[in-house]
């Protein structure tokens, strides 16, 4: 795997993913053959902002979030990143290329679980709520998928729409990469 620095000053939150796990995450982008102008949208910001905007140099980056630490840090260190931290009909419904979920159970306060079970199905709600603007070819990246409880409703959400697990790392918390059937390379 290839090393990953970070910047020096950046402040990495204790719930971030591990180095290892933005190794792979890193390394993934990097492999991937991405196209111009792409659109990025995040839940959860943090390390792993700096780490998508330096490997995807997107045109468009947004990222939904509350917590000001984790905002103002991202904020020193990636200049193009605009936050939406109230309501679902704040997110610009752009065709995302990347959607990248590592909120697992901090939705922003105004953020209301559209499939009201409440803050902890924050992710699926993401999923749910974005899957009908995105690419066709957007890729849906997942931190936490080694808890499969967990993720389990968003797996069932994703295999019913035609979406497949592309590619996964199944160490630590893991990450899951799914992609509409139709569009994965062979
Ligand atoms: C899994 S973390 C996201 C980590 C992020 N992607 C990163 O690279 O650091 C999920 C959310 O927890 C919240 N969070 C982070 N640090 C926190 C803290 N110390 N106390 C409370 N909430 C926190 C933020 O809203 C964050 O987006």
């Amino acid at each position: 795997m290839k090393k990953l620095e970070y910047p020096l000053k950046f402040k990495v939150s204790k719930r971030a993913p591990s180095k290892s796990e933005m190794e792979w995450l890193n390394n993934w982008l990097d492999s991937q053959s991405w196209g111009e102008d792409l659109k990025v949208l995040e839940f959860g910001c943090g390390i792993t902002t700096w780490v998508i905007n330096n490997s995807l140099k997107p045109s468009k980056y947004y990222c939904v979030e509350d917590f000001k630490p984790c905002i103002n840090q991202v904020k020193d260190h990636v200049k193009n990143v605009q936050f939406i931290s109230t309501t679902w009909d704040d997110i610009p419904k752009e065709k995302y290329d990347l959607v990248f979920v590592d909120a697992s159970s901090c939705a922003p306060k105004g953020l209301v679980s559209i499939i009201g079970e409440g803050e902890i199905v924050f992710r699926d709600d993401a999923i749910h709520y974005v899957m009908d603007f995105v690419s066709d070819d957007c890729f849906f990246i997942v931190h936490d998928w080694c808890y499969r409880s967990g993720w389990l409703r968003s797996k069932w959400y994703f295999e019913a729409r035609n979406y497949k697990l592309i590619d996964s790392f199944k160490k630590e918390h893991g990450w899951g990469v799914y992609q509409k059937g139709n569009f994965v390379k062979s």
